[in-house]
């Protein structure tokens, strides 16, 4: 039998006497792979024919079609689109008989991966008699659905550990964890790893050399590490009710600590887990297997149907636009979509310079690093070694690159090597006048092509523009503060910035693995015009008695990765001072920050990075016992009533739903998803609430205006609602439905 189909290809080889049949997946008009209707349908189909065939064929491949892709997984809007948990329930049962199909089939399964392979792929080749893998570095596997709020809901829970056991399983699951060819080989979850070149026609040889141990069953990859340490002991743990307990006991206490509860998709995974009784080599079969995968649909039902979910999923439809964008279109020009840049230069080798170059190398873009002061350069160069040095601690680079990636960092004090640089950041200090001279003489030194960005994070870009000869090759590029670990740029657009140069910057986050978001060229840009009224509310609630550590614990229940207080002193009290100055000249009151943090910057109380600001520090540890002596500092008298953790909350948060109002109104952002995007990479805004325009549209804006309404009588006029905000509420679908 042939078959062409809409996503499959059939076809058959005799190969020394091995009748195989070689399966194709290749989903006409996608980039990927994926389950959606049609191919379920189209599989299911093709399935019952195989199984007719059975006489026909000794051994099934199944391959792909796609470049780098082996299959993406479920389709995710139809996990979006399920309503209710019994529908998402119905959909996993779904997958979940395909996957028995092919399970069921009465010939040995093979799949080849040679790209990435996830979720319902990776269930798919559970179910299969071996998983070969490339060495490619494109080959991954995994089940990462956890990330998206759901649990693998095709059969992933109970297969996983009869495969590489129940340890290894939750580390894979709960993190959502995918693995290389050659780590999925040592977890025991693939069985061979072949040489890229020639993957199908290696593929084909191992299935002639192992026909006998795929026709018997018997187990061809390693042994997996049983109960995380593997062994005697380890099996011990798997194979014994006490040891299951504590694996799991464990496990639970592991996802509380980090996620604090909010995360409800993993729980659900231990549970299922726990409850289907699946363990290392322990088949379930007939009623057994169903009675397993049913528990399984119902706890993707459950958790699918949740917000959490909802606005994770949304979150990744949200960064899947990035990467199609271009920052100017979502129609990417191919040409400027495919560019890489190969040359770079920075300006200031200090913090942010220092950080920005490392980067850069770190991505094997050669790099100019310039300053006036040669100890700053050995600094910048320092601290590219030292995020080197520790990357190659961890084995994620080999000696060989990290001599290649700090090879690539030139430190200058000339300007002598950047004409061949493609793309320029300034990093000097935060001055208006000195911004502009060194930009009009850099700009003497780059090539026509070159274009020019700014990491200032709250000086006019539009302003900078007028020093320059050529004002439309540049634009603001704000990277944050440690750049190897925050996601986001805001790439800023200036009143001459052209289209060309936002295109080029916002290409080349991406290529640094970034997450640029286009905003407009106005004070504070978006994110710490957003953040101000948040830590200044804190600051003034600290102010009025309410202790430090009480603010912030509030606003960590909240599922902030850290509270106002302390993420003063990570910004340092005199950058905060300095950019709360410039906001409250442009914004007036809303803005306003204490004034006697003044006393704190006398005192060089500047925060984490003098060892001391609201919190004493130890290195870059906060020391836990709280400092009594920064009250009397500050003056401040302690309430006697402890203050209500929904006030806290609420003036601290419902200030920076009003800002969001009037930057959508001004078009400050594109719309409520960038501006969520942003919160939740710049500033760690809780994935699970989807964004700040998110939780205020689940909270409602009319019931937010209402309380910020009484906020304006009680606390001050600052809360006072913005008018779009109230013109949103009127409208009454809210920031996301309102535009
Ligand atoms: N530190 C942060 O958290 C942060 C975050 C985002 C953006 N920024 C912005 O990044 C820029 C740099 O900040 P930073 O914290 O790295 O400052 P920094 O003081 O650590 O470094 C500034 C560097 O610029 C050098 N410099 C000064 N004049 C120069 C000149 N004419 N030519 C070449 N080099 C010169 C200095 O020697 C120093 O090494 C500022 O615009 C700041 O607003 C800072």
């Amino acid at each position: 039998m042939t078959f062409t189909g809409k996503a499959f290809r059939l076809t058959h080889r005799l190969d020394s006497s091995i009748k195989i049949a070689h399966l194709v997946f290749d989903l006409e008009g996608e980039k990927v792979n994926k389950f959606n209707r049609l191919v379920m349908s189209e599989f299911a189909d093709l399935l019952v024919e195989l199984k007719k065939e059975s006489a026909e064929i000794d051994v099934l491949l199944l391959t792909s079609g796609k470049k780098g892709n082996f299959i993406a997984g479920a389709d995710i809007t139809l996990i979006q689109s399920a309503k209710t948990a019994q529908e998402a329930t119905e959909l996993a049962r779904a997958g979940q008989k395909l996957i028995d199909l092919w399970e069921d089939l009465p010939f040995p399964r093979v799949v080849a991966i040679d790209g990435t392979c996830m979720g319902g792929g990776c269930e798919l080749s559970l179910a299969s008699t071996a998983i070969l893998m490339s060495k490619s570095s494109q080959a991954r596997i995994g089940l990462p659905e956890t990330l998206l709020g759901i649990i693998p809901g095709m059969g992933g829970c109970v297969r996983m550990p009869w495969k590489i056991g129940i340890a290894q399983s939750l580390e894979l699951i709960l993190a959502g964890k995918t693995l290389t060819g050659e780590k999925a080989c040592k977890a025991g979850l693939a069985d061979a790893l072949l040489e890229k070149e020639d993957f199908e026609g290696n593929a084909l040889s191992w299935i002639k050399k192992e026909i006998g141990r795929l026709r018997s069953g018997a187990r061809i990859g390693r042994e997996p590490k049983l109960g995380g340490i593997g062994g005697v002991a380890g099996s011990l743990m798997e194979n014994t009710w006490v040891g299951r307990k504590v694996i799991f006991k464990k496990a639970r206490e592991g996802v509380l600590a980090k996620t604090k509860g909010k995360y409800p998709a993993v729980l659900e995974a231990i549970d299922v887990i726990e409850s289907v009784g699946t363990g290392y080599r322990k088949i379930l079969e007939g009623a057994e297997r169903d009675a397993a995968l049913i528990r399984e649909a119902e706890g993707f039902g459950r958790v699918a149907a949740t917000e959490v979910s909802k606005n994770l999923i949304q979150l990744f439809f949200m960064t899947e636009a990035i990467k199609k964008s271009n920052g100017v279109s979502t129609v990417a020009a191919a040409d400027a979509a495919d560019r890489k840049l190969q040359s770079a230069g920075v300006v200031g080798a200090g913090v942010m310079g220092g950080g920005i170059a490392q980067l850069f190398a770190d991505k094997g873009i050669a790099v100019e690093m310039k300053d006036i002061a040669q100890p700053a350069l050995e600094l910048g160069i320092a601290s590219a070694l030292s995020l080197f040095q520790k990357s190659l601690k961890k084995r994620a680079i080999t000696k060989r690159q990290f001599d290649q990636k700090l090879n690539l960092i030139t430190p200058t004090l000339s300007y002598v090597g950047f004409r061949k640089a493609e793309l320029v950041v300034e990093a000097v200090i935060e001055k208006m006048d000195v911004k502009k001279s060194v930009l009009a003489e850099l700009e003497k030194h780059v090539s026509d092509q070159a274009v020019i960005a700014s990491n200032t994070s709250s000086l006019s870009i539009s302003e900078m523009q007028t020093a320059l000869v050529r004002p439309d090759r540049f634009v603001g590029m704000h990277f944050f503060n440690p750049v190897h670990r925050m996601p986001l740029v805001e790439v800023i657009r200036g009143s001459q910035s052209s289209d060309g140069s936002i295109i080029t910057t916002y290409q080349a986050c991406k290529q640094l693995g970034k997450m640029p978001v286009v905003v407009k060229d106005s004070p504070g840009f978006l994110v710490n015009r957003l953040l101000m009224p948040y830590l200044a509310e804190a600051a003034t609630l600290l102010m009025s008695g309410v202790g430090m550590d009480r603010i912030d614990s509030v606003l960590l229940d909240f599922g902030m990765p850290m509270g106002p207080i302390e993420l003063i002193d990570e910004v340092g009290l005199d950058v905060g001072e300095k950019v709360a100055g410039i906001l409250k000249a442009a914004f007036g009151d809303r803005m306003l920050a204490p004034d006697a943090f003044g006393k704190l910057i006398e005192k060089k109380w500047l925060g984490k990075k003098t060892g001391r600001g609201f919190y004493v520090y130890e290195g870059s540890k906060k020391v836990k016992s709280l400092d009594p002596e920064i009250y009397s500092v500050l003056g401040i008298s302690m309430r006697s009533e402890p203050m209500e953790a929904s006030e806290i909350l609420d003036r601290c948060i419902l200030g920076m739903v009003n800002e969001a109002s009037r930057c959508l109104e001004e078009k400050v952002i594109a719309g409520p998803a960038d501006l969520d995007l942003a919160m939740i990479m710049g500033t760690g805004f809780p994935p699970f609430r989807g964004g700040l325009a998110r939780y205020a549209d689940a909270r409602g804006l009319s019931a937010i205006v209402e309380r910020l309404e009484e906020l304006s009588k009680t606390v001050g006029p600052r809360f006072a609602p913005a008018p779009s905000l109230v013109a949103y509420a009127k409208s009454g679908s809210g920031f996301y439905g309102a535009t």
